[in-house]
């Protein structure tokens, strides 16, 4: 079989650059063209030393002459909206790792990419263990009435609370179909957090950190603490992968990588 055809977008950011390495070692994918708002050189080198792929701060550009199946994307949230509609226009399709989409960005998103038949993946969360502490979370939700989320990530994090703490906070509450329990409170304070669908989130921003996240349910003498930690990008590579196969036989947007993995129904 061909390899798949692969740009990325953003790709001399933290993420991009651990992309490209990641795409020099996959065999069922080549890595085709590179974009990013501050490229000043044509050409990217391959960190494999395999070679070269063209590289340039026009998008248009890289997708007419780079002719990528797919495009994946870690930029910043207002550079999504522009790459859905070339991408989508050129019948591409994307896996989308920005995280600080709206609701409405998403659903603006589908609109596009089924109007044109066009697969996209959106992630907030690429990493495997992530994926599955959601998960896990909403089984513990339903059971256990009270929790708060603490996500912690290192200070240039630009977003909070976390894509992912925001995408488990509804998940919870969808999958429990009933507010959880809210603990009594004195004055008002901003200090408590935010509140997310009814749970609280804390968001801590430190250097030293990545990206980590920690559910604790409560109940009457007994607390459970499902926590994810991440040590290196590496850990988000699986999962981009899975989702550039899956992306070229899907049309419209498929949210998180729960369908992807069988944990959930389409
Ligand atoms: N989904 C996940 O699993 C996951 C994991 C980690 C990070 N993220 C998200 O990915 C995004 C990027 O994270 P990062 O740590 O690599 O950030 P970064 O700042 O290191 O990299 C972002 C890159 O995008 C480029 N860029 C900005 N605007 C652009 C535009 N209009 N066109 C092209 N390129 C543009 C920047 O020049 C930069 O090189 C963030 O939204 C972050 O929250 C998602």
């Amino acid at each position: 079989m061909k390899p798949i055809r692969v740009a990325v977008h953003g790709a001399l950011g933290k993420m991009g650059q651990t992309l490209v390495n990641a795409l020099c070692r996959e065999t069922e994918m080549q890595i085709v063209g590179a974009t990013d708002i501050k490229a000043t050189e044509d050409y990217l080198p391959l960190p494999d030393g395999s070679g070269t792929v063209p590289l340039s701060s026009d998008l248009e550009h890289i997708l007419t002459t780079c002719k990528p199946e797919v495009v994946v994307d870690f930029s910043t949230a207002n550079a999504v909206m522009p790459l859905v509609r070339l991408a989508t226009e050129r019948g591409v399709s994307l896996v989308i790792g920005t995280t600080g989409l709206s609701a409405d960005d998403t659903k603006e998103i589908d609109r596009q990419a089924k109007a044109r038949g066009v697969g996209v993946v959106i992630a907030p969360n690429f990493a495997l263990g992530a994926v599955l502490m959601i998960h896990l979370a909403k089984i513990a939700g339903k059971y256990l009435e009270h929790v708060e989320i603490i996500e912690l990530h290192h200070e240039r994090k630009l977003d909070a609370p976390s894509g992912t703490a925001l995408a488990t906070a509804k998940a919870m509450a969808q999958a429990r179909g009933k507010p959880f329990a809210t603990p009594q409170q004195g004055k008002k304070s901003d200090s408590r957090g935010e509140q997310v669908e009814g749970i609280t989130i804390h968001s801590v921003r430190l250097p030293g950190l990545l990206a980590h996240q920690e559910v604790i349910l409560g109940g009457e003498g007994q607390t459970l603490s499902i926590r994810h930690d991440t040590s290196g990008r590496e850990c988000y590579m699986p999962g981009v992968m899975l989702a550039i196969k899956e992306v070229v036989k899907r049309k419209g947007v498929t949210y998180g990588l729960d369908i992807l993995l069988g944990l959930e129904k389409a």
